[in-house]
């Protein structure tokens, strides 16, 4: 019999509702918030209003795209942490209360853990390879920046981290610098294609094992573009797309640097990368090179599951539900990372 999940993401700035049939993808609507763009980033408070705003058209939509009825759904799985509080609490309320009304369990899912699950989730139309344990996973969002062993779909180890700012952070604030906008990694993509990698060389940090530290690469970045503007007022415009090429170089070459060297101690040759800066085109490129060069295997998701979706909600929920691991009405949401 087939098992049917509501998945649920409220942790920041994008309301997403999906269903899946087993692994299966039927539906995966997200709402994101433009309310945030005129502040370059975003504002907690105004995060949560739009939340309780969107969420249930967000649920009505996703359940007319499956064509499903809501009697149909074993089980609702939703985003518990780490996150804006604010955030979550919509979704975890709201998964609750409807929990009561469907009289179905309920599954509490770690953001991060979804985004390395989101590699299982399968499109209706086009059946994809998944990765076999153990592989490593790069996690690279707005938050956070990982390497995780994943041994079992419920058996995670994280074996770096940043000490300091994560990669999606980092592109965000450079790009509020250079005053482009919010978000910021999208906007560096783009602009990147056009410069030159090589133009401008920015330090990289000395930090042991796999752990990662972005700080000193966003002060120098500062400090670098402050010195120039001194001379040249305009030196941002007539350079802004070699500053974006020789950033996001900086910033893949220092990620990659400790993944390859995971990867050569722990012997372990499949690769995957998530979270929503493996969006980014020049990432896309490094982990494939993986592939050309090591004749290693290599997983990077599709778009629609690299930022946030609730169909990794609903795909790590349906893991947990084959492990028989439901929370219940007293599960309380974390803002930060386990
Ligand atoms: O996973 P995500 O949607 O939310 C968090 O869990 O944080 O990641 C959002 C982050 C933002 O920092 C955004 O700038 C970055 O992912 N991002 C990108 C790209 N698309 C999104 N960074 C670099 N290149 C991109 N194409
Ligand atoms: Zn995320």
């Amino acid at each position: 019999m087939s098992i049917y999940i509501l998945g649920i993401e409220s942790s920041c700035d994008d309301t997403s509702a999906a269903i899946l049939k087993d692994t299966t993808v039927l539906a995966n609507v997200t709402a994101n918030q433009d309310v945030h763009r005129k502040y370059g980033g975003v504002v907690p408070e105004l995060a949560s209003r739009a939340h309780q705003q969107n969420i249930i058209p967000v649920i009505d939509q996703a359940f007319q795209q499956a064509k499903l009825d809501k009697k149909m759904i074993s089980a609702i799985a939703f985003t518990r942490g780490p996150g804006l509080l604010g955030s979550l609490l919509v979704g975890v309320s709201f998964s609750k209360a409807l929990a009561i009304g469907l009289n179905v369990p309920l599954i509490e899912v770690d953001h991060i853990k979804a985004h390395i699950l989101a590699h299982f989730a399968q499109q209706k139309d086009n059946q994809k390879e998944v990765p076999e344990f153990p592989f490593l996973c790069l996690v690279v969002s707005g938050g956070h920046t990982q390497i995780v062993l994943v041994k079992d779909y419920n058996d995670m180890q994280i074996i770096g981290k940043t000490i300091d700012d994560a990669a999606g952070e980092t592109f965000d604030k450079a790009a509020k610098i250079m005053d482009l906008g919010y978000p910021g990694g999208p906007l560096i993509d783009k602009l990147a294609k056009l410069g030159n990698p090589n133009a401008f060389k920015f330090a990289k940090p000395k930090i042991q094992a796999y752990d990662y530290s972005f700080s000193g690469l966003k002060t120098s970045f500062l400090y670098f573009l402050r010195d120039h503007l001194k001379e040249d007022p305009q030196f941002i415009e007539k350079n802004v797309n070699d500053l974006s090429a020789s950033l996001q170089k900086t910033i893949i070459d220092i990620l990659m640097e400790k993944l390859i060297k995971a990867a050569q101690d722990t012997g372990i040759t499949s690769i995957a990368v998530a979270g929503g800066v493996s969006a980014n085109s020049a990432l896309r490129n490094a982990i494939n090179e993986l592939n050309n060069k090591f004749n290693w295997k290599v997983f990077i998701p599709e778009f629609e599951f690299t930022t946030d979706n609730a169909a990794m909600i609903a795909t790590a929920g349906y893991f947990k539900y084959l492990s028989n691991d439901f929370t219940d009405q007293k599960a309380k949401p974390y803002s930060r990372g386990i």
